[in-house]
């Protein structure tokens, strides 16, 4: 039974003066697969680092299968870790690279041979057994990285960006590759991606990081299911973080508010209702209004009727991106944090500086305070 268990685990490169990582309490149960998700520079490799044993813990706890690890080598801990540099030794063909670790652990011939075969079957390697790395393909490269962490048979796999290096067809077919094999091995694994796609396709659980701002307490901004983190994203980081494109957010004061259905006056009038339980917010409290692309409606037909009305605004088209098989439409709205952006299925381009009604059902909206904090959302379909 592999479990991780980080307690309190913080980072710091200069003793103490600044931190990277803060307070991160997290259990990953055996045979789990877990996603640390966050934008570039918010500590994902150092604390997928510190874990492995390549980086110092500089406070707090970390255990593997119940063990108190910080003081272990990466090879005590028997973790296993693939990154998005292959690290291969060029002048060693694919099976020497593979049996490379079971050779310095000094295991015998017959069963590194075995291992090798049974990686390279599984990760479609055997006709490039005798080859060296530079008459791979990069995906064949990181089967092979891949490979040589299998054959170790660790109680952890730690992926740090694995497929950022590769093109995009190749990236969606090596993600399908990590899912079965990962339903095959089920060993405890830990996944660093900036990649939102790959995180909800991959994880059981995403953890989603931020940087560490001078007054946060912790990196941690939300731990759940894929979906849970889209449908009841605890605060608008996540919920700017998970959804592509981004979740649109409004500007507005609190008119009134119950445990069902709030009312928020937008900063620019427009009234707009919201499906959540926001009593513990007073009338005239700030809030936002967070609503995702693709549950915005717009009323192609009646454009430039100057129609608005109760979750129905107003808005201009600035821009738009045509992708053939949905579009992306750019729109100005005074309240809004930015351009509006709004998913829709026709593929006809849509006159610029146009006015465009849209509507925003009340069920699909979310609630966030001024600090950024989600209101419990409520009534949300089966299907949520
Ligand atoms: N060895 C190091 N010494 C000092 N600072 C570092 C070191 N490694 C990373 N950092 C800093 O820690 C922060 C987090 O880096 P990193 O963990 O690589 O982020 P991510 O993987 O999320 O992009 C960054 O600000 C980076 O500059
Ligand atoms: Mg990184």
């Amino acid at each position: 039974m592999a479990e991780v268990k980080l307690s309190g685990i913080s980072k710091s490169y200069d003793g103490g003066k600044t931190w990277v990582i803060k307070d991160v309490n997290l259990s990953i149960n055996d045979g789990e697969f877990v996603a640390f998700v966050g934008p570039s520079g918010c500590g994902k490799s150092t604390l997928l680092r510190m874990i492995c044993g390549l980086e110092d813990i500089t406070s707090g706890e970390l255990s593997i299968k119940g063990e108190r690890v910080n003081d272990l080598s990466p090879h005590e801990r028997h973790v296993g870790m693939v990154f998005q540099s292959y690290a291969l030794y060029p002048h060693m063909t694919v099976e020497k690279n593979m049996a490379f670790g079971l050779k310095l652990a000094k295991a015998d011939e017959s069963v590194i041979d075995q291992r090798v075969n049974d990686a390279a079957r599984m990760l479609q390697l055997e006709t490039f057994l005798p080859r060296k790395p530079k008459a791979l393909s990069g995906g064949q490269r990181q089967r092979v990285a891949i490979g040589r962490s299998i054959v170790q048979q660790p109680s952890v796999f730690l992926f740090d960006e694995p497929l950022s290096n590769l093109d995009v067809s190749l990236r969606v077919q090596m993600r399908q590759e990590l899912a079965g094999l990962h339903r095959r091995l089920k060993t405890t694994s830990i996944y660093v991606t900036h990649d939102q796609v790959e995180a909800m396709t991959l994880a059981d659980r995403i953890v989603v990081l931020s940087p560490l701002g001078p007054k946060d307490s912790t990196n941690l901004e939300q731990v759940g299911p894929p979906l849970e983190l889209y449908n009841r994203p605890a605060n608008m980081f996540v919920a700017g973080f998970i959804g592509s494109p981004q979740m649109n957010f409004l500007d507005g004061h609190l008119e009134s508010s119950g445990t069902e259905r709030a009312v928020i006056t937008l900063k620019t009038g427009d009234t707009v209702e919201v499906n959540c339980d926001a009593h513990s917010a007073k009338a005239g409290d700030k809030v936002f209004v967070g609503i995702r692309p693709e549950h915005i409606s717009a009323q192609f037909s009646s454009m430039d009727n100057n129609e608005s009305g109760k979750n129905r605004i107003l808005t201009k088209i600035v821009a738009e991106e045509l992708l053939g098989s949905e579009s992306f439409i750019y729109c100005h709205h005074e309240a809004a944090l930015g351009a509006i952006i709004i998913r829709v299925m026709e593929i006809t381009s849509k006159p610029h500086d146009q006015s465009l009604s849209v509507s925003l059902p009340p069920k699909c909206c979310h609630l966030f305070n001024e600090e950024g904090t989600a209101f419990p959302r409520a009534g949300l379909p089966e299907v949520f």
